[in-house]
């Protein structure tokens, strides 16, 4: 049944979302040994195109993005555990501050089992959509969902609000930025249950709802705010591009010679900068890997699923709480189109601060290092071509074959993408 449908998915589509930019050229040189730690063209320029960008991207669609006292009151926000439902966690419960960020679970335990990995926040406003389905367009919007979320926070917006009206560090900053809170008087319990709007809050009027969404939607960019500074700490490998950049061989020879060799496997040999590309080692857009899904549910439909729910969200960039409504990011969002190509395809994730983030992949399906470069080199672990739906796979990820030597340096490589004083991985 579920075949047949997927089948005439296939036949009613036919607008493609707009190409990727192109990938940059394949390093022809690559396979040169290196002769020092200054890197020669074409790897240099390849290498130096990942260097870190210095400030996130403006977010135009948050009035408040950059503003001091958005990012106070995002701070209290993100870890206040009176956002949930039974007032037992808060944002900061599954990305930890202690913990790069991450929960480092298989599975994340909100109030049920959610199947997807939570990634880290380091750098998190330098993405252009977020989530591994890409269902956000901002941060801001991205942050009232798991506040809603029954397998996350199980609150509501309603329930946010009135604990912010009883809190007066809250409320007092709240007032600061955007004047004072909607009457909070006769309201019903909650807007959402299970998911859906109840009837009592579609009885309100339109007003009153708007009035209140608003006042929600401060929350999350309070919450964005203070998210933009969530810029991870500079790895070996920043401070190796650093030196490359000024042409400081000395400073640039403390990069341990495996990683550099591993990274000319990264631009060169195994191609893994077609994807993993600019400042962020993602090219922000979503391709099916082929990886096998764990667990027990269907296949996850990724980029598929997350279109469809941005597209109708009142949240979106270009919906009315938006303050650029009519902005780019709003047209790119507008400009979407559902396509089969796109099931199962997943945000290509950034690869800094992988130490310490474990389990990797968006189904947290991959253990450690070795695992996902053994994935990509021998496709351990992926689907075979021409199964299930890999007919619509990438094309461009074929066996690679690496030896022992050059997986270790491929992975000395991604190691040095975390900080120094990141946990080691427990196979180290
Ligand atoms: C129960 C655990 C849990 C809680 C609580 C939680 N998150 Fe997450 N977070 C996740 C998971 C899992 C994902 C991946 C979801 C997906 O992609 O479908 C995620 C994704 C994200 C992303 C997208 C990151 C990216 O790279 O695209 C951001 C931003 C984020 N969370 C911020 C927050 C904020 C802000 C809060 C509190 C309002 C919060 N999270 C609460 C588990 C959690
Ligand atoms: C065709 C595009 C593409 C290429 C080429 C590619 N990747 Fe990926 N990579 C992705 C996507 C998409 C994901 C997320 C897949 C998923 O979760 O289903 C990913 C996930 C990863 C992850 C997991 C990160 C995390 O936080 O979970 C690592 C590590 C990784 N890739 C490393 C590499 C390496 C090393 C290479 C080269 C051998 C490579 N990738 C080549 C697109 C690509």
């Amino acid at each position: 049944m579920k075949f047949i449908w997927f089948l005439s998915l296939l036949l009613l589509a036919t607008v493609q979302e707009p190409p990727p930019p192109p990938n940059p050229p394949p390093a022809a040189a690559t396979e040169e040994p290196l002769q020092g730690p200054l890197l020669a063209e074409p790897l240099r320029s390849l290498a130096l195109s990942l260097r870190r960008a210095a400030a996130p991207p403006v977010d135009r669609t948050n009035r408040y993005a950059d503003h001091p006292a958005a990012v106070q009151l995002g701070a209290l926000l993100f870890s206040d555990r009176g956002l949930s439902g039974d007032g037992k966690s808060s944002c900061a419960t599954c990305h930890r501050p202690d913990q790069q960020l991450v929960d480092g679970k298989t599975h994340p335990r909100g109030f049920n089992q959610i199947p997807r990995d939570t990634p880290t926040l380091h750098d998190v406003a330098g993405h252009r959509w977020w989530g591994w389905d890409g269902r956000w367009d901002s941060l801001w919007m991205q942050a009232l969902s798991p506040i809603e979320e029954v397998d996350e926070m199980a609150g509501d917006r309603l329930l946010v609000l009135r604990h912010l009206a009883a809190t007066p560090p809250l409320l007092q900053r709240y007032q600061q930025l955007f004047g004072s809170l909607p009457d909070l008087s006769a309201l019903p319990e909650k807007a959402i249950k299970g998911g859906e709007p109840t009837a009592e809050w579609l009885a309100l009027s339109q007003t009153r709802r708007r009035e209140l969404n608003r006042a929600f939607t401060h929350i999350g960019k309070a919450i964005a705010a203070y998210e933009r500074t969530l810029r991870g700490p500079s790895t070996p490998f920043d401070h190796y591009l650093e030196a490359v950049a000024k042409e400081d061989a000395v400073a640039a020879a403390e990069y341990p010679i495996s990683a550099r060799r591993g990274l000319q496997i990264f631009l060169g040999k195994a191609q893994c900068i077609r994807c993993h590309s600019g400042s962020m080692l993602s090219d922000g857009e979503f391709h099916d890997t082929g990886i096998l899904t764990s667990g027990r549910t269907a296949r996850d439909a990724g980029r598929y699923g997350g279109i469809q729910e941005l597209r109708i969200h009142p949240f979106r960039s270009g919906g009315e709480y938006s303050d650029d409504s009519q902005g780019a990011r709003a047209g790119r969002t507008e400009r979407l189109q559902r396509d089969v190509a796109q099931w199962g395809a997943f945000r290509t994730p950034s690869l800094r601060y992988l130490v310490g983030t474990a389990p990797y992949f968006h189904d947290g399906g991959m253990a450690d290092l070795r695992s996902v470069v053994r994935f990509y080199t021998w496709r351990q672990g992926a689907r075979p071509t021409g199964a299930g739906h890999s007919h619509q796979g990438e094309t461009m990820l074929t066996r690679i074959s690496l030896t022992r030597q050059e997986e270790d340096d491929l992975i000395h490589f991604l190691e040095s993408l975390s900080a120094r004083e990141s946990s080691p991985t427990p196979d180290d």
